[in-house]
């Protein structure tokens, strides 16, 4: 189901982010291409929230257990928040006390938690401050805390708003779906820990939880690969093939027309051949080794 919807939501946003990058767009025709781009990404949010409260309500709860950088990952939301704030005169403190640790746990889900509560700091908080800290409590015992200076929540509200689509009343323009705090509720619940809200209205709110992340089995990666933005040239001589398997016209490009991916290449020329549904895929990928390969997987 999920992919159903996903996919031509995907086309979309490819197709917009390819719009985007050509240079001969005129002005009104760019704007319009990124508001299409922002609201599409805008719909990809909702319906992956959507989609995740539907997989807890269905008693779909399983954690996704991998090594991370939790420094990294902390350093990440940083760099996502920075420019909100900036752009709203908050001033943004973050701090990981010795979180510069590799961990075992599930990294999506806590960026995912985090990322809202962040989000809600920011969204809801017109001055001073937005603050995330973290700490170890006790050997692998991480305490998260993000404390704003914005309205606070009414006492009367305080549980009310961890239900799914409980959201901000008054204004619609402010608040978003309102299934934030209960898809992080249950993501926490889920890893072993409390969600906790303390607020005094008119001064501020602080949400906080503990998890356990213990050790990571495997050592660190050597190389950090965070730097690393895009490709923008092939160094002379050297060539990529890239495979595009999908059984969806409109995801490869359109029945007419060279596959999308094609178009976005700048700096080099790329060659391309269309399958017809006969094996070609199979054999051409078997040459492929070493090389960009991506394939629409069904399941
Ligand atoms: N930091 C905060 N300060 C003030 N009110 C908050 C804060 N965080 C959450 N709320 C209130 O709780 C409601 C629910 O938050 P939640 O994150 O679930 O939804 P949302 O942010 O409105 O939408 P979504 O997260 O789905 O985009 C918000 O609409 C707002 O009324
Ligand atoms: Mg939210």
């Amino acid at each position: 189901m999920s992919k159903e919807i996903r996919t031509p939501l995907n086309a979309i946003l490819g197709y917009a982010q390819i719009l985007r990058a050509d240079r001969s767009l005129g002005e009104a025709h760019r704007h319009a291409v990124e508001t299409v781009e922002r609201s599409g990404n805008h719909l990809l949010a909702l319906i992956n929230d959507i989609l995740d409260i539907s997989k807890i309500e269905a008693g779909f709860k399983e954690l996704a257990l991998e090594d991370f950088n939790l420094g990294d990952l902390v350093g990440d939301l940083s760099r996502m928040f920075e420019l909100r704030c900036r752009q709203k005169n908050l001033r943004l403190e973050v701090r990981a006390e010795l979180a510069d640790r590799f961990v075992h746990g599930d990294q999506n889900k806590l960026r995912q938690i985090l990322t809202n509560l962040m989000g809600n700091a920011v969204k809801f908080t017109d001055e001073g401050s937005v603050s995330l800290l973290v700490q170890i409590a006790e050997d692998d015992r991480f305490r998260f805390v993000v404390t704003d200076t914005g309205p606070g929540i009414a006492s009367n509200r305080q549980q009310e708003i961890f239900e799914p689509f409980q959201k901000e009343g008054t204004n619609t323009s402010i608040g978003g779906t309102g299934l934030g705090l209960a898809i992080a509720r249950e993501h926490v619940g889920l890893m072993g820990g409390e969600l906790l809200l303390e607020s005094i209205p008119g001064s501020g709110s602080v949400f906080s939880f503990e998890l356990s992340l213990p050790d990571a089995h495997g050592a660190p990666p050597v190389a950090s690969e965070q730097n690393f933005t895009s490709v923008t040239r092939l160094l002379p001589g050297q060539q990529v093939r890239v495979l595009v398997v999908d059984d969806v016209d409109e995801n490869r490009g359109g029945p007419r027309t060279d596959p999308a991916v094609c178009r976005s290449c700048r700096g080099f020329q790329p060659g391309w051949r269309r399958g017809s549904g006969d094996g070609t895929a199979g054999r051409l990928g078997s040459g492929l080794r070493r090389h960009p390969y991506a394939r629409d997987a069904r399941g």
